[in-house]
């Protein structure tokens, strides 16, 4: 993808012109609106968002983002939530939004705790409202597939979405793309990795990029043991350095998870597979990384803490301070590459990137039905990566587009389900 700004070929630099530059560094800047951010939008004119809506507000993003909120002192307007019933009346009552859904099952439930002014839409429509409420950011934080419907609604509805359902991008990246370019919406990253990688871009030119480089903790089996096949629930929900919802440290574990943000980054960043890196990094302290063909490494670091990448993509370009310590410049930080051999999975994902077109559908709703599986102890799980190779067998990858998704989502789970069977009896 060549990122021009008008003929500048600079990746989301704001033009700066050094003669008018103090001693202290403080420079006369060309105003945002003239350049471009890492993936070819327009910068926002307008700074941090005012008004916020949240859709997984109760989630383990959801949760950090209204901290973030509360950071930035903005309003937040509209909250979408499962079925976490006093999770979420306890952040109505904090934030006083105009709407709010949750799972029709707990709809009587929240009802009677609101208060007169909010109103509730229970549901996938509910969600939808909240993901086109009159905002100035949406932060997308529903995980899997039943994510997408409202990140499309948001984007479709013109909004800008930070976005942290990966499982949307993995699913139905080009047809999200186009559907933000249509109605002038707006994306920014919030998975760690491409929130870094989107900041070691600004400024750089597409023409000088040779790889974009993701770490990975190494998830909680890095070490060992060398058999998998006893893991249990409680194991690989003991992530070594993130606090994140189940699904996602499930599939930290055994490195799913960095291949679906693979995936992401292709997709989100219009970069080749082939272009796309992972390097295992315990620390979590290196989010990102990009090569330059001169040879150069751009790392983004930061301590391994969501609220900053959320704060990134609310509000980038700006770095509102926080009110957190600084991140110590002391110890080791070690890199390695990731053992394909134990941890496929990884290597699956890719495979399903380079088959195209529902390919990476058919494998998300895979390991939905694998993990869920998984958990509910009907499934080992080193067998994991089993159930993905004969569910991407059986389903054959198909063109994408917004009509098949459901069909075809259906069918991997529907295979997927047999192959649990198969590979548990
Ligand atoms: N957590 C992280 O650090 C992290 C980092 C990077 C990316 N991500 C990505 O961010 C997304 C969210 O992850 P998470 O860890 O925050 O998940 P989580 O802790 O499991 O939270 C999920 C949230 O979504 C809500 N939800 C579930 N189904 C819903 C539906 N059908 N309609 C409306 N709300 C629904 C849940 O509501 P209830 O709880 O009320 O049922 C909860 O608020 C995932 O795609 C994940 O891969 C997460």
């Amino acid at each position: 993808m060549a990122v021009t700004d008008g003929g500048a070929a600079r990746v989301g630099s704001r033009a700066c012109d050094d003669a008018r530059m103090s001693r202290r560094g403080t420079r006369d800047r060309t105003p945002a609106s003239t350049l471009l951010d890492p993936l070819g939008q327009p910068w926002p004119e307008t700074g941090p968002p005012r008004r916020i809506a949240v859709l997984g507000s109760t989630g383990s993003i959801g949760r950090q983002t209204l901290e973030v909120a509360d950071w930035l002192g903005a309003e937040v307007t509209a909250l979408a939530a499962g079925r976490d019933v006093d999770g979420l009346l306890a952040q109505v009552e904090r934030f006083r939004p105009a709407l709010v859904s949750c799972a029709p099952e707990v709809a009587d439930r929240v009802r009677a705790g609101l208060p007169v002014h909010t109103r509730l839409v229970p549901g996938a429509e509910g969600a939808r409202e909240v993901a086109t409420a009159d905002v100035d950011s949406v932060v997308a934080a529903i995980p899997g597939f039943r994510g997408l419907g409202s990140v499309r609604a948001a984007l479709a509805a013109g909004r800008h979405v930070a976005l942290a359902t990966k499982e949307a991008m993995v699913c139905a990246g080009p047809l999200v793309w186009r559907e933000a370019r249509a109605a002038g919406g707006r994306l920014t990253p919030v998975d760690s990795e491409h929130a870094g990688l989107y900041q070691a871009l600004v400024g750089e030119a597409w023409e000088g990029v040779a790889t974009l480089v993701l770490t990975a903790s190494g998830g909680p089996f890095r070490e060992g043991p060398a058999d998998l096949s006893r893991v249990t629930p409680e194991q690989a929900l003991r992530h070594p350095t993130w606090q994140m919802g189940p699904k996602v440290t499930i599939d930290s574990a055994t490195l799913f998870n960095k291949g679906l943000e693979v995936i992401e980054a292709s997709v989100l960043f219009d970069v080749e597979l082939e272009r796309i890196e992972v390097v295992v990094h315990p620390e979590s302290i290196v989010h990102a990384l990009v090569r330059f063909h001169d040879g150069s490494v751009k790392a983004q670091l930061g301590p391994h803490d969501m609220r900053l990448p959320i704060l990134y993509a609310l509000a980038a370009p700006e770095r509102p301070s926080v009110p957190l310590a600084p991140l110590p410049l002391t110890g080791t930080l070690s890199f390695f590459a990731p053992d394909l051999g134990r941890f496929p999975c990884l290597a699956l994902a890719y495979e399903a990137g380079r088959r195209g077109g529902t390919a990476p559908l058919v494998l998300n709703a895979a390991d939905e039905v694998a993990v869920e599986a998984f958990v509910a102890g009907r499934l080992r799980f080193d067998a994991i990566p089993d159930v993905l190779e004969r569910t991407l067998a059986a389903v054959p990858a198909a063109d994408l587009s917004w009509d098949v998704l459901d069909e075809i989502d259906a069918a991997a789970r529907s295979a997927a389900a047999e192959a649990v069977t198969a590979v548990a009896s």
